[in-house]
């Protein structure tokens, strides 16, 4: 046998992995309720239709080719617009455009990380940040985010387990898979830590950073101006197009500490040639058009979250914190241990078996944050959602009582 890099045979996604069982049941003709995949495309979302005539207009324009390596220049400048209206004062030499956050976080760690660092993330944590840390032989460190704070960054936390050996800070903002929303104070907060420590930056993933039910997200860099900031941002979730992978990194640098890892960063971007073009001038049509799609969709999201938020606390056996932004939940299985399941993985599959409700489980996440835990997306319908809930509630009442 040819040997494979065993690190990447450790590789593991727990959001498609409980797909396998559901794709088996809906191949035998059953009906899975899905509140597992982070995509709005899958559910009542669309892409807005002047986006999509972007795309069909790139193709005529003739922008099947490549273009260049950090971006079409026409994106990068509205990225900077954009940027800068929140307080990030990049320039256009600070952006490189990439097949989504996905990319941006590859060429982040590949650029930033030998063996042995660690980076920081929170816990429970979004699958990617760990994969590719441990891709490079590096060491992810969850840090605590606590539940009964709304799932805020516990900052205590960050300070205890910083240490000459951490390169980097991940923050989330709003976060997936437990849709907090982290305020300025918070954000602040986390740079004073960082900021003792002049070999670390902080790497700010804000895809969803317009998907708030109340307030703004504060753009990172902008509270933080003190500590080098790569903030990452896309079209996926926002412009509901997750299927074209672009998204992109700004790095906002302090005494051109970032100078190494740019150029590493700048080296790898030229190494895959560029982004797809013709979802990039989309992308500009995007961030130059009218955000009256984001309105429509945060209009249907609050509503499905109110409902999520009452149906999970009133079920027997399971409670959920109100989330500030995205579109997850984290609900915890407070009856874990009076039920017949030993781990939450069981529990989901027990779900999916018996009710043909998808979520996910919150191990996947992280097993020390993220246990007794599962994920849902509230993006289905209200109706979907009834349903899922009511399937929810008959396996509590049935398996809890007879456990009992
Ligand atoms: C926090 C977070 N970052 C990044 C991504 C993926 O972004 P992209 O589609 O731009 O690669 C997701 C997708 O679910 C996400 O939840």
């Amino acid at each position: 046998m040819i040997k494979a890099n065993p690190l990447s045979l450790e590789i593991e996604y727990a959001i498609r992995d409980v797909t396998l069982p559901a794709n088996e049941m809906e191949r035998n003709g059953l009906k899975v309720l899905k509140l597992n995949i982070g995509d709005p495309n899958k559910y009542d979302f669309d892409t807005p239709s002047f986006i999509k005539d972007a795309v069909r207009e790139a193709m005529d324009m003739g922008l099947n080719g490549y273009s260049p390596s950090p971006g079409l220049p026409e994106l990068v400048k509205a990225i900077v617009k954009d940027e800068r209206s929140r307080g990030n004062m990049i320039g256009p030499r600070d952006v490189i455009v990439t097949h989504g956050v996905t990319e941006a976080l590859q060429l982040i760690f590949y650029a930033a990380l030998s063996p042995g660092d660690e980076v920081l993330v929170p816990g429970p944590s979004y699958p990617p940040y760990v994969t590719y840390v441990k891709m490079m032989g590096a060491v992810p460190v969850p840090y605590r985010c606590s539940e009964e704070n709304d799932w805020a960054p516990d900052v205590d936390d960050i300070a205890r387990k910083i240490s000459a050996r951490t390169k980097a800070v991940c923050i989330i903002n709003p976060n997936n898979p437990t849709g907090a929303l982290y305020d300025r104070a918070t954000i602040k907060a986390i740079g004073s830590v960082v900021k003792e420590h002049p070999n670390c930056f902080i790497i700010s993933d804000e895809i969803y950073n317009l998907m708030t039910f109340e307030g703004t997200t504060p753009s990172t860099a902008e509270v933080v101006k003190d500590v080098p900031v790569i903030t990452m941002n896309g079209i996926s979730k926002i412009y509901l197009a997750p299927g074209w992978r672009v998204g992109y990194l700004s790095i906002r640098d302090v005494d051109d500490r970032l100078k190494d890892i740019r150029e590493g960063i700048e080296r790898q971007s030229r190494a895959r040639l560029c982004a797809n073009s013709i979802c990039q001038y989309a992308y500009i049509k995007a961030l130059e058009g009218d955000r009256g799609h984001i309105r429509e969709t945060m209009g249907k999201l609050i509503k499905r979250r109110d409902l999520a938020f009452r149906r999970l606390n009133e079920i027997e056996g399971t409670s959920v914190r109100r989330p500030g932004g995205a579109f997850y939940m984290f609900p915890k299985i407070d009856a874990m241990r009076r039920g017949p399941w030993a781990t939450d993985k069981e529990f989901v599959l027990e779900l999916l078996k018996e009710e043909r409700v998808l979520t996910v489980f919150g191990s996947g996440f992280g097993k020390e944050y993220g246990s007794d835990h599962f994920r849902i997306v509230i993006l289905p319908t209200e109706d979907v959602l009834n349903e899922a809930f009511d399937g929810l509630d008959r396996l509590m009442r049935r398996k809890v009582r007879a456990y009992q």
